[in-house]
């Protein structure tokens, strides 16, 4: 009988040599907060598929980023959810709109100290739910949506947003905002491309967070869950149009996507933890059958592990406070 040499269990007998040993750790950092603001709420507004997310007002808003400036988190992302919406989504280019005030008020309370993202795209404003405007035939109507982004984009900027967030999934989305945005004199903001963005069952409880209008799905523009290879061809579309970082979304049923764009990728890759794996983890947490805490540092890790630079999730701030205790 012979035995083996390496035995991988002696590195991993004392919690002080597992965290020496480790290959990846968390750092709050490179966590993004998600942030839903509704328009007209005098409280901040529960979303039920969503445990301990909220839809904020003003003043909830700024102060979740006080507070993710304190525990460390690197940026956060911003929906807004109008009080009316139209067919053309026009409340999004209202510069005093909901989703643009709440940019200039996040600068306010944050100034520089927390990376401030805006997300470009049509879905919360329209009365339709896509995230584009309709042509006459009911499809998504691509080239008529990219000017309205554009000028969503320089909206934003002018808003003082440092990272813009086009999730819209049109073709040539990002070209169109950097040459507006140019066009505008702001060649200093940057954009954060949604490159690999799938049509998931898992955005369900989103839709509740932004009072989705959506009959149908986006499966003519979002990506099928089938497809591997497209995503490295939306990837290089992104970069060659000016993509200064680029997005896969969602991020757990997506982990090898992830880590095929992490390995070919020359700028920073982020990844969403959407919220229907949020609600998946709270959920069966509720019931006592998984541990909440480890759950969720487990699976933002793995995250990190498939390749991650930046990791959107809605515990951003939660788990800030744990890696810093
Ligand atoms: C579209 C958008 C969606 C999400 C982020 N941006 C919804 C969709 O594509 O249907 C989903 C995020 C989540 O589920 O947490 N503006």
């Amino acid at each position: 009988m012979s035995f083996p040499h390496h035995r991988p269990r002696r590195l991993r007998t004392t919690p002080a040599m597992r965290r020496l040993t480790a290959e990846y750790r968390l750092d709050p950092a490179e966590l993004i907060l998600p942030a839903f603001i509704r328009e007209g709420l005098t409280e901040p507004s529960p979303i039920t598929s969503m445990p301990g997310v909220v839809q904020h007002n003003t003043d909830s808003l700024k102060r979740a980023a006080a507070e993710a400036v304190r525990l460390g988190v690197g940026g956060i992302m911003l929906f807004g959810v109008p009080e009316t919406r139209d067919a053309a989504g026009s409340a999004s280019l209202d510069p005093v709109g909901v989703l643009n005030q709440a940019i200039r008020d996040v600068r306010a309370e944050v100034g520089d100290d927390l990376v401030v993202m805006s997300d470009v795209c049509l879905d919360e404003f329209t009365d339709h739910g896509h995230c584009g405007v309709l042509a006459a035939d009911g499809t998504v109507d691509n080239d008529a949506t990219l000017e309205i982004y554009g000028r969503m984009a320089v909206a934003q900027a002018e808003a003082g947003a440092h990272v813009l967030g086009p999730s819209g999934m049109m073709d040539g989305q990002v070209a169109v905002i950097r040459q507006a945005l140019d066009d505008a004199g702001h060649q200093g903001t940057s954009i954060v491309a949604y490159a690999a963005k799938y049509a998931s069952a898992f955005y369900g409880p989103f839709r509740e967070a932004v009072d989705s209008q959506l009959q149908g799905d986006r499966r003519t523009y979002q990506m099928d869950p089938a497809n591997r290879r497209e995503a490295m061809l939306e990837v290089e579309l992104d970069l060659e149009e000016g993509a200064d970082m680029i997005m896969v979304k969602p991020a757990m049923s997506y982990l090898d996507i992830l880590a095929d764009v992490a390995a070919a990728s020359p700028v920073p890759v982020a990844a969403y933890q959407i919220s229907g794996e949020y609600a998946m983890i709270e959920a069966a947490a509720a019931n006592g059958w998984i541990d909440r805490r480890r759950s969720i540092e487990e699976s933002v890790l793995s995250i990190k592990r498939a390749g991650a630079n930046m990791i959107l999730t809605y515990w951003a701030s939660e788990l800030a406070g744990w890696l810093r205790a």
